[in-house]
């Protein structure tokens, strides 16, 4: 490949980099519900930084967090993982199930705040 064509490529790709990840990032994200085997809504929906923007979250360790012995390592974040990487379907010990660690940690919040949705309808949209 030439100079040229080589710098035509890192553009490109650089492109194709920043659409993803704004794509991800700013636009509505639908949680990732394959790892239930047979889903019974649609997969939640939020706007991943829109929403900790609005709801004031600072720390990303609010949701992806790290565990060691029971204790929450501060300023510690698990964002390269998937929360299923942890959870399994089933609660293991201390560690809840899947569901039920979504469930706490969104609706947790929510009715902890007294503001963000409870209502399944308004995560998991018809
Ligand atoms: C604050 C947001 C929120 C609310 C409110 C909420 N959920 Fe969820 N729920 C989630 C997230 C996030 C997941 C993780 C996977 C996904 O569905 O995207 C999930 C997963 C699930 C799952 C497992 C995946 C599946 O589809 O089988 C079920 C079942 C479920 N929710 C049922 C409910 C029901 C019933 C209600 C109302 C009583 C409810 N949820 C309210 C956020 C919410
Ligand atoms: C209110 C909870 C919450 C907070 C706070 C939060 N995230 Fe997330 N984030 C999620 C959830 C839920 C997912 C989806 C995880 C899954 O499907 O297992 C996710 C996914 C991600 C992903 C992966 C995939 C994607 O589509 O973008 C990255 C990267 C990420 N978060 C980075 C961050 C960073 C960096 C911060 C802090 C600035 C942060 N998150 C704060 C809840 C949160
Ligand atoms: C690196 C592994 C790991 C990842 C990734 C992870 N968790 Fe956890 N989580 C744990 C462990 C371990 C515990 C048990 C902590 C204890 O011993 O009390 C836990 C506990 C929880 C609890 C109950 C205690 C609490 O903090 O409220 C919730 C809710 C929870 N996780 C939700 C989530 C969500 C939602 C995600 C994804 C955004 C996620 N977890 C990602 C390891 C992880
Ligand atoms: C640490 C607290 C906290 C956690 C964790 C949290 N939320 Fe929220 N959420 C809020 C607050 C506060 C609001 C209300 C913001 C406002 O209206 O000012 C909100 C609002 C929302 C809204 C309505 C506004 C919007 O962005 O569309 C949705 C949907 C939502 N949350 C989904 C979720 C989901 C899904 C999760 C879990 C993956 C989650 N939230 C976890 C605090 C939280």
């Amino acid at each position: 490949m030439n100079k040229c064509a080589v710098y035509m490529l890192s553009a490109l790709l650089l492109t194709v980099f920043i659409l993803v990840t704004a794509y991800s990032q700013d636009d509505m994200m639908f949680v990732d519900n394959s790892v239930f085997s047979k889903p019974e809504r649609t997969a939640a929906v939020f706007e991943h930084d829109a929403h900790n923007e609005m709801a004031a979250i600072e720390a990303c360790d609010e949701c992806h967090h790290i565990y060691e012995e029971g204790i929450r390592i501060e300023d510690e974040s698990s964002e390269d993982q998937m929360c299923s990487e942890c959870h399994d379907i089933e609660a293991t010990g201390r560690v809840p199930g899947l569901m039920k660690a979504f469930h706490l940690n969104c609706k947790g919040c929510h009715l902890g705040r007294k503001k963000g949705p409870i209502m399944c309808g308004e995560c998991h949209p018809r």
